[in-house]
């Protein structure tokens, strides 16, 4: 193990590090990986700089140790398809400060465990499940922007975002609906955002929590194993020789869920609602949509560039390597900031703005490349779709009544709040 390995795990309150001036600050000393620039949209400034100066960084030190942040789009998308170098073992975000409860999941494994429990549950998401979704999201969606009431004031987050996704994986799960409110919770005290101070007993809160998540899913899947449901992924788990007694093993059971269930929440959630605030803060763009909607589907992939609703993914080099010059040694942390990859201007042109007929909007680097590529992609756009062609129908103007709170993480990049008005038409 390196030494810089072992350096990372002495605990500095990432919370409570001194301010940073994004362009004086020397180089090296240079660290984004501070939760309050993400939760104040102060972030840009850095990673600007970082892509112009070293898109390759080093910094020896920060409240999670010494890391490399990877900024621009062609050497994310290097580090990202060389898996063979970088490997995703043992975590896949900066903050592994947890190293007690560690979780098993196949998003933080290489090959070859993690190709096979992949194959797994990917076929909960192949196009032909796709559809038999896609009458259940929409319905879903119709009776939830149906209740929203004309010309008054609501929390979007709330209301819809978490609403819809949160519906989405209690189907997927075969969850009882009634309860679905408790994946949202759970995906939240697994990304922090519930127990967020980083002190030694918000850590065992949130580890209590996630207990109470796996004694849930254990009785689903006692239950599976008798009365099979027709599509839904425990039962896939259940039922299949590779995984068929991953409930023995607990911790790893409980992280394939959490990848489920914070794969599929945050991150479509938080697209969900990026979209309303971009379109709000771009009118123009709005406009561009009112008068086509076949405008729709590009939209969804713009919206998911201009979001980034997961600011970065982390690899820890196996041996040492060349990078941009810099020697990056075997055992380092290399952080892929796909925030910063998506706003490079040498790929998407006046990338801080939306733009939803974009060209390349496709070319986006939020779900990653190489064998970890999201899994669930296509059911995250078609879910973003459904929401914008459902709420066409409706609306003339989901209006923003002012700036929405955001998650103060440096991992998922989203909203906690956002007021909202609709004019129905
Ligand atoms: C806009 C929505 C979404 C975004 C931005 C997103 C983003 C990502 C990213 C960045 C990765 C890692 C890629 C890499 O390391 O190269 C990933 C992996 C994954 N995502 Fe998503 N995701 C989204 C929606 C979903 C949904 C809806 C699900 C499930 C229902 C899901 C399930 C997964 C799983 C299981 C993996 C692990 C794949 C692997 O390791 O092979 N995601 N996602």
């Amino acid at each position: 193990m390196s030494q810089a390995f072992e350096e990372s795990k002495t605990f500095i309150n990432p919370l409570e590090l001194p301010y940073q001036d994004p362009l004086t600050t020397p180089l090296d000393e240079l660290d984004v990986a501070r939760p309050q620039l993400f939760e104040k949209d102060e972030h840009w400034a850095y990673f600007e700089r970082l892509r112009k100066e070293a898109p390759v960084h080093y910094c020896k030190d920060s409240a999670f140790g010494p890391y490399w942040s990877i900024s621009s789009y062609k050497h994310i998308k290097e580090v990202d398809q060389t898996h063979n170098i970088f490997s995703s073992e043992p975590a896949i975000t900066i903050d592994d400060q947890d190293a007690d409860f560690k979780l098993p999941m196949f998003i933080a494994m290489d090959q070859p465990k993690h190709d096979e429990q992949r194959k797994v549950v990917q076929p909960a998401v192949v196009p032909r499940n796709l559809q038999k979704f896609e009458s259940v999201i929409r319905e879903r969606t119709c009776s939830i922007l149906d209740e929203i009431p004309h010309n008054e004031e609501f929390d979007w987050v709330d209301k819809v975002s978490i609403e819809l996704t949160t519906m989405m994986l209690a189907t997927i799960f075969g969850f009882p609906m009634e309860e679905r409110r408790k994946l949202t919770y759970w995906s939240d005290v697994a990304t922090g955002g519930v127990f967020k101070d980083f002190s030694e007993e918000s850590q065992q809160q949130a580890q209590a929590e996630l207990i109470n998540c796996l004694t849930a899913f254990t009785e689903i899947w006692h239950d599976r194993v008798k009365n099979p449901g027709e599509f839904d992924m425990i039962t896939m788990l259940a039922h299949n020789e590779t995984t068929k007694d991953m409930v023995n093993d607990p911790m790893e059971y409980l992280g394939n869920l959490l990848l489920l269930i914070v794969g599929g929440n945050d991150t479509t959630r938080n697209s969900m609602t990026g979209s309303v605030y971009a379109l709000n803060k771009y009118m123009s763009e709005y406009d561009k949509l009112r008068a086509d909607e076949s405008l729709i589907p590009n939209m969804v992939a713009e919206v998911i560039r201009w979001q980034t609703p997961l600011a970065h993914m982390r690899r820890k080099a196996k041996q040492d390597v060349e990078l941009n010059g810099k020697l990056i040694k075997a055992g380092d942390k290399v952080v892929m900031w796909y925030v910063s990859g998506n706003r490079d201007e040498t790929v998407f042109e006046d990338p801080h703005r939306l733009i939803i007929d974009r060209k390349n909007a496709r070319q986006h680097i939020s779900f990653g490349f190489g064998i970890h590529r999201c899994m669930g992609n296509r059911l995250a756009e078609m879910q973003l779709k459904i929401l914008w062609e459902e709420a066409q129908k409706r609306f003339k103007f989901i209006e923003v009544m002012g700036e929405p709170e955001r998650s103060q993480s440096v991992f998922v990049k989203g909203y906690n709040n956002m007021s909202v008005r609709v004019q129905r038409k």
